[in-house]
């Protein structure tokens, strides 16, 4: 796909996805691209990525970091997450005036792919569990697939609420999930204690990093101030307390190494990873649930939980299933269950 192609199609999607700054900005990128202008030279050689390279959002998330370094001149003025304005005309014109200065600069992100982890899906990840029966209301042994950061295995930590207040989560949590759940109010389980935390990623971000701390936030979009904040929040948890490991392996491999405890329920849970898997790996994850599974007894259940958007044409645009299925060794085991929706970045989830 051709660079203003990839450029207007991203702006299309952000102005979708509530990012205004990024929709109006790469609009005029693509025509300066098309124009022969400073986005072409900083994109020289970028000519011919395939589709699902997000090449818009490496050089915007480039721009951004540069901007949260202080290394991009003025242009922090304009950008709300570090206390700007965005202006739709001085806004774009000060973007290219920065490629135009700094190609170089803006070039080392370019060839790593665009990384985020999205806190706001705790909610719905959190609320799943707060759709499990009694009996299975035991210690919890967390297993994340894809934890980026592992900003998610945190869930806990978060505050979450619905229209009538807080729910869930610590009373004085620095991140506040308001609003996070909609629709059926959820049965609070007070006891819910994680006993254990483990997630795997091929490139897991340290949250405690100074240079993860800024990937993670340079990708976020700089209008979307309460995105930030949330990210933020989980930042400042993830440095206080225990971090959780986060192996830097593949969900097939992981997933091989799992194994169910007596006395706890062991949940692998998931959200928006499944589509980087190959159909093969995706495959080997459903099986090795389901051989776990076969090991589920009432003392020692398994519990799979999915928030993961439908394929391409399936379901419903902005809306992704968060799906349940539990096993303890009784009749009935494994019957997925839809709980609800969520929003792309999990809120708020609608529980059915
Ligand atoms: C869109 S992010 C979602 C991260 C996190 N689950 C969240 O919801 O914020 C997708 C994550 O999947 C990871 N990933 C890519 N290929 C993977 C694989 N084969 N196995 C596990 N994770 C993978 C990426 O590195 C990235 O961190």
């Amino acid at each position: 796909m051709r660079p203003d192609q990839a450029l207007r199609q991203q702006g299309q999607a952000c102005a979708a996805l509530g990012s205004p700054m990024y929709a109006g900005l790469l609009a005029r990128l693509a025509d300066d691209w098309a124009a022969g202008g400073p986005t072409a030279r900083v994109l020289a050689g970028h000519e011919d990525l395939p589709a699902g390279s997000a090449l818009a959002l490496r050089l915007l998330g480039s721009v951004h970091r540069l901007v949260l370094e202080r290394r991009a001149g003025g242009l922090g003025v304009l950008y709300p997450s570090v206390g700007g304005t965005w202006d739709p005309v001085a806004g774009p014109e000060a973007v290219l005036g920065l490629l135009s200065e700094q190609p170089e600069a803006v070039r080392e992100w370019l060839d790593r792919p665009p990384q985020t982890n999205e806190v706001g899906r705790s909610a719905a990840l959190l609320g799943g569990l707060l759709h499990l029966d009694d009996a299975l209301r035991l210690p919890v042994r967390l297993a994340e697939l894809g934890s980026s950061a592992g900003l998610n295995l945190l869930a806990d930590q978060y505050a979450v609420g619905d229209a009538s207040g807080p729910v869930h989560g610590p009373p004085a949590a620095v991140v506040r999930l308001e609003r996070g759940w909609a629709g059926r109010p959820l049965r609070p389980w007070p006891g819910l204690r994680f006993v254990e935390r483990l997630g795997c990623d091929p490139r897991p971000i340290d949250p405690r990093s100074t240079a993860g701390r800024l990937a993670l936030t340079a990708y976020v979009w700089p209008d979307q101030v309460a995105r930030l904040e949330r990210l933020r929040g989980a930042l400042a948890v993830a440095a206080a307390v225990t971090a959780p490991e986060v192996r830097p392996q593949p969900a097939g491999a992981f997933v091989e190494d799992l194994r169910l405890r007596e006395g706890t329920i062991t949940v692998v849970w998931h959200s928006v990873v499944v589509q980087y898997l190959d159909a093969e790996e995706q495959r080997h994850v459903v099986d090795r649930v389901e051989r776990l599974a076969a090991d589920a007894t009432p003392a020692s259940p398994l519990a799979h939980l999915t928030m993961e958007p439908p394929r391409r044409g399936a379901g419903t645009p902005g809306e992704v299933p968060v799906v349940l299925r539990t096993w303890s060794g009784l009749p009935g085991d494994g019957e997925p269950r839809v709980l609800g929706h969520a929003a792309p970045h999990g809120l708020p989830t609608t529980w059915a």
